[in-house]
């Protein structure tokens, strides 16, 4: 550890995760700039309901609301991130005051209340003119994240208890480059390798301005999955690796080794520069994993450009998002990560964990969500059954605090254990809320 973790005293963090543009609204307030979610939204058919985080849980007037609800959860930890439009609204250059006094608040609410920040520096709401510029398949991106990342650590150094530079780099680069799923809606297929290349090498040039500026642990946050091949056949145990290249290893060789998997040498050749790889390993604090499913992968059909193809896995229950509800992968894939990498993993903190179901408020305005305890259960326990198999995982932060904008899903799909009426602005903690409570009163 290069820094004092326990800013808040803790054995194990026990908390939930949120996103600025998931949750914040207030899209034109105190000088925030346009990101590229209010660009992708705007446009037709992008979003599943036509809607936008525009308004979304109004967390940025209701913060504090939001805070008491995670003292009722008697949650140590809080994972936010912060909407670099607000902090930088050109994407360089100084800050905006105002922008960034909504973090003073927030981060001062949080330790008033005995909780941990932990700040996630990006949440895919990249401002809109660096965007103009290339967004993430320039290298100049990059640098742009690491002044980005020196000014806020400026401003919240002195009280954020961990920071994470980029959530899911994987997950932007195949939904907002590859296929065009999410924002900025490119659909680059395997040259979107680039935008994954150039957010790696911003994750290790912001660790490295984070650390000149102070001494807070630092994570990168990654979506990693237990990669299954769809049969034995060769074909298929061969795409399955071409995948797990791609969805894991990407971000976890480049960052803990220094050296890309081999299955991506082609791709690397034409946009790795020397000496890039050195700057992607920094070391780390904690690694942040976001688990929801395994994977199942089959050869590539003829027509099919991609080196592999992923098949629906059969024979678990799915959550209202059609996502399977595999509580082992995440065993599966703790311990893996342990026996693969050995020394150089750091401690792990499962920074989002959660699903989706369609819930509706009974007739006396509660919410019973069953299935998502069962969900939430099964989860800490396997975080649990990988604790005891000697992983030194850290916390447990659920996906989500609220209901909220559920990217190309709109409002359609509700992750909270608070559900959110989005009319009102009104919380409601569901029955999952105080599962989660009283599993973390009793800890492990
Ligand atoms: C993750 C995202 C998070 C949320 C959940 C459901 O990939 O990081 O913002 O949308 O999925």
């Amino acid at each position: 550890m290069t820094g004092d973790v326990t800013r808040v005293s803790t054995d194990f963090w026990w908390g939930a995760a949120t996103a600025s543009y998931q949750v914040e609204g207030a899209v034109d307030e105190d000088g925030r700039g346009p990101s590229i979610w209010d660009t992708f939204a705007a446009q037709p058919g992008r979003i599943a309901d036509g809607s936008s985080g525009a308004v979304a849980c109004d967390s940025y007037h209701r913060w504090s609301e939001d805070l008491d609800l995670l003292s009722g959860l008697g949650a140590n930890a809080y994972r936010f991130s912060i909407a670099w439009p607000r902090v930088q609204p050109p994407g360089h250059g100084g800050v905006n005051p105002r922008g960034v006094a909504y973090y003073d608040r927030l981060v001062d609410g949080l330790l008033e209340r005995g909780i941990a920040p932990f700040a996630t520096l990006f949440h895919w709401d990249l401002p809109q003119p660096l965007q103009d510029a290339g967004g993430w398949m320039v290298r100049e991106t990059a640098e742009r994240f690491a002044e980005y990342a020196a000014v806020v650590a400026d401003a919240l150094g002195d009280r954020v208890a961990a920071w994470g530079t980029l959530n899911e780099p994987f997950v932007h680069m195949a939904l907002g480059y590859a296929f065009g799923t999410h924002a900025p809606g490119e659909t680059l297929l395997l040259d979107a390798f680039a935008a994954g290349h150039h957010q790696l090498l911003g994750h290790g040039l912001a660790v490295q301005a984070l650390r000149a500026s102070g001494d807070v642990p630092v994570m990168l946050v990654n979506n990693l999955t237990p990669v299954r091949a769809a049969s034995a056949s060769p074909e298929d145990a061969a795409a399955a690796q071409v995948y797990d290249a791609f969805h894991n290893r990407m971000f976890l060789d480049t960052v803990l080794r220094g050296t890309y998997p081999d299955e991506l040498a082609d791709a690397a050749g034409a946009v790795v520069h020397d000496g890039d790889l050195a700057t992607v390993a920094q070391p780390l604090d904690l690694l942040g994993v976001n688990y929801y499913n395994p994977t199942l992968v089959k050869a590539p059909g003829a027509d099919n450009p991609l080196p592999f193809e992923l098949v629906p896995i059969e024979g678990y229950p799915t959550t209202g998002f059609g996502w399977p509800v595999v509580p082992d992968g995440l065993t599966e894939l703790l311990v893996g990560l342990r026996d693969t990498y050995g020394d150089a993993l750091p401690p792990v903190v499962v920074t989002e964990n959660g699903c989706a179901y369609p819930d509706e408020p009974g007739p006396n305005g509660s919410v019973d969500d069953a299935d998502r305890i069962a969900y939430l259960e099964s989860h800490v326990d396997a975080v649990g059954a990988a604790r005891e198999a000697g992983v030194d995982v850290r916390g447990y932060l659920a996906w989500s605090l609220l209901d909220n904008f559920e990217w190309a899903e709109g409002y359609t799909q509700r992750f909270g254990i608070t559900r959110v009426d989005f009319a009102t602005g009104e919380r409601t903690p569901k029955a999952s809320y105080a599962w989660f409570r009283d599993r973390i009163a009793r800890g492990w």
